[in-house]
């Protein structure tokens, strides 16, 4: 059995939403402190305790247990707004945050020019959105990469952000303007904006790599929470169908500060099953009454969006994939209660073309769209697993299909969730050691 790990990369193999935030908050028992390192307010993740729902969006799925350190690191874009509205709501809902949350001065800003970009650029591809969450992602780590960008530190200096923000609005708004036909950005009011979130984040914002070695050179354990799924990872997914950032775990290092050599244990969840919100390639996705019934059972609905999630059965090519670029020590399969009702599950094994002969990983949309996905069926168990937390106690079908996927990936199944709320697990090896 693997031993026990200091620090915990948390993410996602599939295309997201796989259960990262109610697994985070689950672990975090055992965690110091919880550390984003990439994505933004794109993400969702809901968290359940004693049936009372919280949604988190860029606040680490730490913060509900008290004395948990939450950063958000420098691989992490944030829009001021929305991270102060999610501290009032946690505010006012009872959560203390004051110190206990740490921004990176090295994270880049999401201004409103990048989500009129977002929103307007997807219109502009007509037919073939991406589905982004319009929420200026894609635009503010652009500007990152273009060295144009806004930082959090720089809030901090009303001199320094006029002079950056005169020349970065000049350029966005020439774009608004005359590409996209649209209403450019007042600068005034922007720059206005902007210095109030830097004086009403100022206590919060920190050199986050600093203190996370501090921490690391302590003892104390943390987690590294991913957001988004790994084929949505702008290199390693479904490319252009992704998000901005690397959403693997080389990122967790990249993304915060801490080395490489620093990180322990890495936890890859995958739902029982497959899901996908927005647009892009997804060869297992079901258009018939066991699509319906996934998505009635699992409440497929989109935490940040609300958009209904696309669903299909679970693609063990995609997962094999999605293991060896994290290399996964141990996967956490979630939803398992979602297919009690299923008389027969499918597993995706491989991928044929269109004579079917056997296909390499595709690495372009149309070989995703030549895919067609080899099954394998396995007996449904038809008994209600909601809730169990002993693995003896689970059907004796459910603990097949758990092995069959644990053969075909050659990773163990750590954890397994029964259900959406904090205590319905199985923890058959907790990565911190508890
Ligand atoms: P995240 O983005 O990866 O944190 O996942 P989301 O929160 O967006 O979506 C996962 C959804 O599934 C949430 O509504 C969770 O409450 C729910 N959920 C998580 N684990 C389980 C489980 O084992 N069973 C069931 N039925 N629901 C779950
Ligand atoms: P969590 O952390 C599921 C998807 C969007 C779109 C694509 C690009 O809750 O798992 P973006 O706004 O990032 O430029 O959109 O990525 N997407 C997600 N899908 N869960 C998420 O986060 C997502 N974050 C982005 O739907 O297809
Ligand atoms: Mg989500």
């Amino acid at each position: 059995m693997t031993a026990s790990a200091q620090n915990v990369i948390v993410l996602g193999t599939q295309w997201g939403d796989e259960g990262k935030g109610k697994i985070v908050d689950l672990l975090t028992e055992q965690a110091d402190a919880v550390v984003r390192f990439q994505g933004g307010h794109n993400a969702g993740h809901t968290l359940i305790i004693n049936g009372e729902k919280t949604v988190l969006h860029l606040v680490p799925s730490g913060i509900l247990r008290q004395g948990v350190q939450c950063l958000i690191g420098n691989g992490v874009v944030i829009e001021p707004e929305s991270l102060l509205n999610e501290i009032a709501k946690l505010n006012q809902a009872g959560v203390s945050i004051g110190q206990r949350l740490r921004i990176s001065r090295a994270a880049p800003v999401i201004m409103p020019y990048h989500i009129l970009l977002d929103q307007l650029r997807e219109k502009a591809r007509g037919g073939d959105p991406i589905g982004t969450t319009g929420r200026g992602i894609g635009p503010a780590y652009e500007d990152k990469v273009a060295r144009r960008g806004l930082r959090m530190g720089d809030l901090l200096d009303p001199l320094r952000l006029q002079k950056l923000l005169k020349t970065v609005l000049e350029y966005h708004n020439f774009v608004i303007e005359h590409y996209h036909k649209a209403q450019p950005l007042d600068f005034d009011t922007v720059y206005q904006q902007a210095i109030q979130w830097g004086q009403q984040l100022a206590d919060n914002i920190t050199d986050v790599t600093e203190e996370l070695h501090q921490l690391n050179d302590a003892g104390k354990a943390i987690l590294l929470e991913g957001a988004q799924g790994s084929l949505l990872d702008i290199d390693h997914g479904t490319y252009p169908y992704v998000t901005s950032s690397n959403t693997t775990a080389g990122n967790a290092a990249t993304g915060t500060g801490l080395g490489p050599t620093d990180l322990d244990y890495v936890l890859g969840i995958t739902k029982a099953y497959t899901t996908r919100v927005g647009s892009g390639p997804f060869p297992t996705e079901l258009f018939d009454d066991n699509g319906k019934l996934l998505a009635e059972r699992g409440v497929e609905f989109g935490a940040t969006t609300g958009r209904p999630r696309r669903c299909g059965w679970l693609d063990l090519v995609a997962l094999r994939r999605a293991n060896q670029i994290n290399g996964v020590t141990g996967l956490c399969i979630t939803k398992l209660d979602v297919l009690d009702a299923f008389d027969e599950i499918k597993l995706c094994t491989g991928y044929v073309d269109n004579n079917g002969q056997p296909m390499p990983f595709p690495m372009s949309t149309s070989a995703w769209k030549a895919v067609k996905p080899q099954y394998i069926s396995v007996p449904g168990w038809k008994t209600e697993t909601r809730g169990i937390t002993r693995w003896q106690d689970l059907p004796e079908k459910a603990r097949d299909f758990i092995h069959t996927i644990e053969q075909h990936t050659g990773r163990p199944a750590h954890i397994i969730s029964t259900g959406p709320d904090r205590n319905e697990n199985i923890i058959r090896h907790n990565p911190f050691g508890a």
